[in-house]
C-alpha cells in the first residue's frame, strides 16, 4: 500500500467542487483543498434545482475551481496519483461536464482515471475522517437519495432499504415550499419547527412496524399539504407547528427503519463496527439525535463526518477515487456518465 495524491470533482447536483486529498500508506486521509462553489443563488428563483442551468454553470465554474483546489494544496497536475470524477448517479449535465474534464486532465498527464459512484463516496467518507473498520451501516438521506446500505468493503455494498417514493430531502423541500418558505428546504424547515408544537397535529407515521427497511414519505408530505390548506391563510405559528408535526414524524420513522434495517445488518453479516450517516440531512440536528438514539439501541457507535463533508463536496470523491486506487481500481477513458448508477 503506497501513499497517494487525488484530485476530486464533484459535479453531479447543483455543488461545483474539487478537492486535493492524500491518503497515507497507514490508509488514513488527510484533506490537502476542499473548494465547493454551491449554485444555490441560481436556481433558489424556481424553487429548486434546474438542471440545463446547473450544467451550464459546472461548464463556467470547474475550471476555477479545480485551479483552487490544486493552488491551495499546492500541488502540480504532474504529482498526483489519480484524478477522480463523479461518473453518477445524477443530473446528466453536470455529470458529463466533471467527468470529461477529469478524462481531459487524466489524458494530458498520463495520469489513472478513477469513475467514482457520487453514493459509493457519500459511503466511504466517514473512513476518510475516522479510523473506521469494514463493515459499517450508513444512512444516508440527501435530496436524491435515502438508503441504509450495509457497506462490506470497498465496491461491496448492499442496499438494506430504500425509499418507495420521495427522497428525505425531497419531502424537507417539499413541504418547506408548500407552506412558503424558501429553497432549499431542509434548514428553514428545521428552523421552524424549532418554536413549533409537534403534537398539534396528528400525521402518519409511514411505514411503522414494517418488517422491511423502506421509506415512504409522499403521505406524510399530502397529509401535511391537507393541513395547510384546511387552514389557509397561514400564521407563522401555524407554519412552525406543522413544520414540527412533520419532523416529529419524520424522527419517529427514521428510528423504526433503522430499527429493521440495523437488525437485518447483524443477522446477515454480523454486528456493525458503527452506524454512519451523510447527505444534507444529516445536518439536521434533530435527525442526529434521531440517528444518535437507533444507534444506542442496536447498542453500536455513531459516527457522523462534519457537515461540510456531508453535503456533497470534492474530498469525499478524492478519498473514494483514492480507496479505489489502492485496490488497483482504474477506469479507462472510455467510461460513461452515468445519470442512474445503483450501488
Ligand atoms: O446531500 P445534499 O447537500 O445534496 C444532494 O441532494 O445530493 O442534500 C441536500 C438536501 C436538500 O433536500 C436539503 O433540503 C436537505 O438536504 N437538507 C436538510 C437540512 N439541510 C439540508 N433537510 C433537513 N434538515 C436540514 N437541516
Ligand atoms: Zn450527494
Amino acid at each position: 500500500d503506497t501513499a497517494s495524491l487525488v484530485l476530486g470533482i464533484e459535479t453531479t447536483c447543483d455543488e461545483t467542487a474539487a478537492a486535493v486529498i492524500e491518503r497515507g500508506s497507514d490508509g488514513r486521509g488527510r484533506i490537502l483543498s476542499n473548494i465547493v462553489h454551491s449554485q444555490i443563488e441560481d436556481h433558489a428563483p424556481y424553487g429548486g434545482v434546474v438542471p440545463e442551468i446547473a450544467a451550464r454553470a459546472h461548464v463556467d465554474l470547474l475550471d476555477g475551481v479545480i485551479a483552487r483546489a490544486m493552488r491551495q494544496a499546492d500541488v502540480g497536475f504532474v504529482q498526483l496519483s489519480g484524478v477522480a470524477a463523479a461518473a453518477g448517479p445524477g443530473l446528466i449535465g453536470g455529470v458529463i461536464v466533471g467527468l470529461t474534464t477529469a478524462k481531459a486532465i487524466t489524458l494530458v498527464h498520463g495520469t489513472p482515471l478513477i469513475a467514482v459512484n457520487h453514493l459509493e463516496a457519500h459511503a466511504l467518507t466517514p473512513r476518510l475522517t475516522h479510523a473506521l473498520p469494514f463493515p459499517y451501516c450508513l444512512f444516508l438521506a440527501s435530496g436524491g437519495h435515502t438508503q441504509i446500505v450495509a457497506v462490506l468493503g470497498v465496491g461491496d455494498y448492499v442496499r438494506l432499504g430504500t425509499t418507495v417514493d420521495d427522497a428525505m430531502g425531497e419531502a424537507f423541500d417539499k413541504v418547506a415550499k408548500m407552506l412558503g418558505l424558501p429553497y432549499p428546504g431542509g434548514p428553514q424547515v428545521e428552523r421552524a419547527a424549532e418554536t413549533g408544537d409537534p403534537e398539534r397535529f396528528a400525521f402518519p407515521r409511514p411505514m411503522l412496524g414494517r418488517p422491511d427497511a423502506n421509506f415512504s414519505l409522499s403521505g406524510l408530505k399530502t397529509a401535511v399539504r391537507n393541513e395547510a390548506s384546511r387552514l389557509e391563510p397561514l400564521e407563522r405559528q401555524d407554519v412552525c407547528d406543522l413544520c414540527a408535526g412533520f419532523q416529529a414524524a419524520v424522527l419517529e420513522t427514521i428510528i423504526d427503519r433503522l430499527d429493521v434495517g440495523l437488525t437485518q445488518f447483524a443477522e446477515r453479516f454480523g454486528p456493525p463496527q458503527a452506524l454512519v450517516a451523510a447527505g444534507g440531512v444529516a445536518s439536521n440536528q434533530a435527525i442526529r439525535g434521531a440517528l444518535q438514539t437507533a444507534a444506542d439501541r442496536a447498542g453500536t457507535e455513531f459516527i457522523i463526518p462534519p457537515p461540510k463533508l456531508c453535503t456533497d463536496n470534492g474530498a469525499m470523491i478524492a478519498w473514494a477515487g483514492a480507496e479505489r486506487l489502492a485496490l488497483g481500481l482504474t477506469d479507462p477513458l472510455e467510461t460513461a456518465p452515468r445519470a442512474r448508477w445503483l450501488l
